[in-house]
C-alpha cells in the first residue's frame, strides 16, 4: 500500500482592493449580475463572469425552479452560454461571487461539484486551463490556477 497525496494551491486576495485591475472589473461584473440572479427559494445569489481570449466578457447567474433541481447554477449558465455562443474560443478567467439574503457572506463561494465537472469539462476541450477567483459577498477572494485544484483526480476521457 502506498499513499498519494494531492496538493491544491491558492492564493488568497485579502480584498477586492487587492486585486488586478482587470481581476477587479471581472468581479465587478460578477457582483453586477448576482444582484439579478433569479433565487426566490434559496435567498442565494451566485454571479460569474467570464473572460474569453476574444476580450468578450460572459455573464450568467443562478436561475432557480419550484422545481428545485431544474434550476440551474451561475457558473453553468455562464460557461454554457460561451460554449454554445463562442465555440471556438477559449475561457482565460472566471469570476464568481455568491450572498445570500440572511447574512453577510463573508467567505469565499466556491463552485458545486457538478460545477467543477462542468468547468473541468471546458479546461479539456480548449486544452488550456481556466484561472477561477471566487468570493462572498466581502471578505477575500481565493484564487486557483486551474479547475484541477479544484477537483483533483478528475475523470479522464482517455478512459473511454
Ligand atoms: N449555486 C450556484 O449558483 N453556484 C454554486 O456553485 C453553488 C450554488 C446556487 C444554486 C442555488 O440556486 C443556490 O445557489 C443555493 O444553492
Amino acid at each position: 500500500m502506498k499513499e498519494l497525496k494531492i496538493e491544491s494551491i491558492f492564493q488568497v486576495y485579502d480584498d477586492l482592493s487587492e486585486l488586478p485591475k482587470e481581476i477587479f472589473l471581472l468581479m465587478n461584473k460578477a457582483v453586477e449580475t448576482r444582484n439579478k440572479a433569479y433565487a426566490p427559494y434559496s435567498k442565494f445569489r451566485v454571479g460569474t463572469a467570464l473572460l474569453l481570449d476574444n476580450g468578450e466578457i460572459i455573464t450568467g447567474n443562478n436561475q432557480e425552479n419550484v422545481s428545485y433541481p431544474s434550476g440551474l447554477c451561475a457558473e453553468r449558465t455562464a460557461i454554457y452560454y460561451a460554449g454554445s455562443q463562442y465555440p471556438d474560443s477559449k475561457i482565460l478567467k472566471m469570476a464568481i461571487t455568491g450572498a445570500s439574503s440572511n447574512q453577510k457572506t463573508k467567505s469565499p463561494i466556491s463552485p458545486c461539484g457538478a460545477c467543477r465537472q462542468a468547468i473541468a469539462e471546458y479546461e479539456v476541450k480548449q486544452e488550456s486551463p481556466i484561472e477561477i477567483y471566487f468570493m462572498g459577498e466581502i471578505g477575500p477572494i481565493m484564487k486557483s490556477n486551474s479547475l484541477q485544484n479544484l477537483l483533483p483526480l478528475v475523470f479522464d476521457k482517455a478512459v473511454l
